[in-house]
C-alpha cells in the first residue's frame, strides 16, 4: 500500500501505542557498572575526566556496590590500582591483590551481585603495557602466563566471571585450560574479542593509571579501519571457548556489533568506553546537549546495534531512569 493509505506517522501519535511498538527496549538486566579500587581505607579520589567516577577503597567499594545493586544494576566489572607496579604484572596474580581482595570482601557482604573482573597487566606494569616486554614489545606467549595466572587468582577469591582485555593471540584457550583444571570448569569468559586501538579509552588510562610509559597499543590491539579482522578475532575467541564475546568502544563500531551479532550466534556484549562517557558529561555541563536524552539515545543504539549486554559508566543513571519510566 502506498500513501494515503499508508501513513507511518498513525503509529506516531499516541504514546501507549508507540510504547507498544518500539522495537528496542533497554532494561537494567542488560548493564554492567565499571568500578575501580584501590589501596587504603576510606578512599574516594575523583577521576577528575570521568564526573561521578572515583578510585574506592575497599570498605567504600563495598558501599558503592550495596548502592549499585539497590538501583537494580546487578553486575559490576573490578579494575584494580595497585600497591606496587612490576615488570610482568605478577602483581596481580595472588589472593593478597587488589582485585582479589575486593571480591573476597564484596563476596563476604553482598549476595546477589555478579563480579566480573577484568584480566589484563596494563594495570600493573611499571611500563605500562597489557603484557611483558621483550625486545621493545609485548611478547605474546610469555603474557599468556601471566593472564592464565591472574585469571586463576580472581576465579579463586570469588569472581563470576573472567574478561581477558588484553587482546594477545591464545589467551582465551590458555584462560579457559587453567580454569578448567583447577575446578572452574563452571566460570565463563567474556573476550574483549574486538577490541580497537582507540582514543576513546583516554579517561580510562587516568583512572587506572594504566598509560603506556612508551609507544602504543597498536601491535596488539586492533586498527579502527579493520572490520572482517574483527569477524576473525571474534571467531577465533569463539574456538578457544568464549562465552560472551566484546565489541569495544561501542559509538564508533554499531557497524562490528551489528556485524558480530548477525554472523556467530553469540551473545555480544559492547563497552561504552570511558571517552564516550566523558564527552556526554562534557557536553551535559555545558548545557549543549540534553544529557539525560542524549545518554538513553546512545545506550538505546548500541542495543539496537545488536549488543545483549552494555558495559556503560552511565549505568546506575540509566537505572534510574528506567525506573522512573516505569513508575
Ligand atoms: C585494559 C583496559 C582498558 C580499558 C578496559 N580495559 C584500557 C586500554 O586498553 O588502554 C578501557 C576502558 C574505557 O576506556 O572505559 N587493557
Amino acid at each position: 500500500m502506498n500513501f494515503p493509505q499508508t501513513r507511518l506517522r498513525r503509529m506516531r501519535y499516541n504514546t501507549i501505542l508507540r510504547n507498544m511498538v518500539s522495537e528496542t527496549k533497554v532494561s537494567v538486566d542488560d548493564l554492567i557498572l565499571p568500578l575501580f579500587v584501590c589501596p587504603g581505607k576510606g578512599v574516594r579520589k575523583p577521576i577528575s575526566s570521568m564526573p561521578g567516577n572515583y578510585q574506592l577503597s575497599i570498605d567504600l567499594l563495598v558501599e558503592e556496590c550495596k548502592k549499585t545493586v539497590a538501583a537494580g544494576v546487578k553486575a559490576v566489572l573490578l579494575f584494580g590500582i595497585p600497591e606496587s607496579k612490576d615488570e610482568t604484572g605478577e602483581v596481580a596474580c595472588s589472593l593478597d591483590s587488589i582485585v582479589q581482595k575486593a571480591i573476597i570482601a564484596i563476596k563476604k557482604e553482598i549476595q546477589d551481585i555478579f563480579i566480573v573482573a577484568d584480566v589484563c597487566n596494563c594495570e600493573y606494569t611499571t611500563h605500562g603495557h597489557c603484557g611483558t616486554i621483550v625486545d621493545g614489545d609485548v611478547d605474546n606467549d610469555l603474557t599468556l602466563k601471566t593472564l592464565a595466572a591472574q585469571s586463576l587468582s580472581l576465579a579463586q577469591a570469588g569472581a563470576d566471571m573472567i574478561a581477558p582485555s588484553d587482546m594477545m593471540d591464545g589467551r582465551v584457550a590458555a584462560i579457559r585450560e587453567i580454569l578448567d583444571l583447577n575446578g572452574f570448569e563452571k566460570t565463563p569468559i567474556m573476550s574483549y574479542s574486538a577490541k580497537y586501538a582507540s582514543g576513546f579509552y583516554g579517561p580510562f588510562r587516568e583512572a587506572a593509571e594504566s598509560a603506556p610509559k612508551f609507544g602504543n597499543r597498536s601491535t596488539y590491539q586492533m586498527n579502527p579501519a579493520n572490520s572482517n579482522e574483527a569477524m576473525r578475532e571474534i571467531e577465533q575467541d569463539i574456538v578457544e571457548g568464549a562465552d560472551i564475546v566484546m565489541v569495544k568502544p561501542a559509538l564508533s563500531y554499531l557497524d562490528i556489533i551489528y556485524r558480530a551479532k548477525h554472523e556467530f550466534n553469540m551473545p555480544v556484549a559492547a563497552y561504552n568506553v570511558s571517552g564516550e562517557f566523558s564527552m556526554v558529561k562534557a557536553a551535559g555541563a555545558n548545557n549543549w546537549i540534553d544529557e539525560k536524552r542524549v545518554m538513553m539515545e546512545i545506550i538505546t543504539s548500541i542495543k539496537r546495534a545488536g549488543a545483549d549486554i552494555i558495559i556503560t559508566y552511565h549505568a546506575v543513571e540509566i537505572a534510574n531512569i528506567l525506573k522512573e519510566q516505569n513508575a
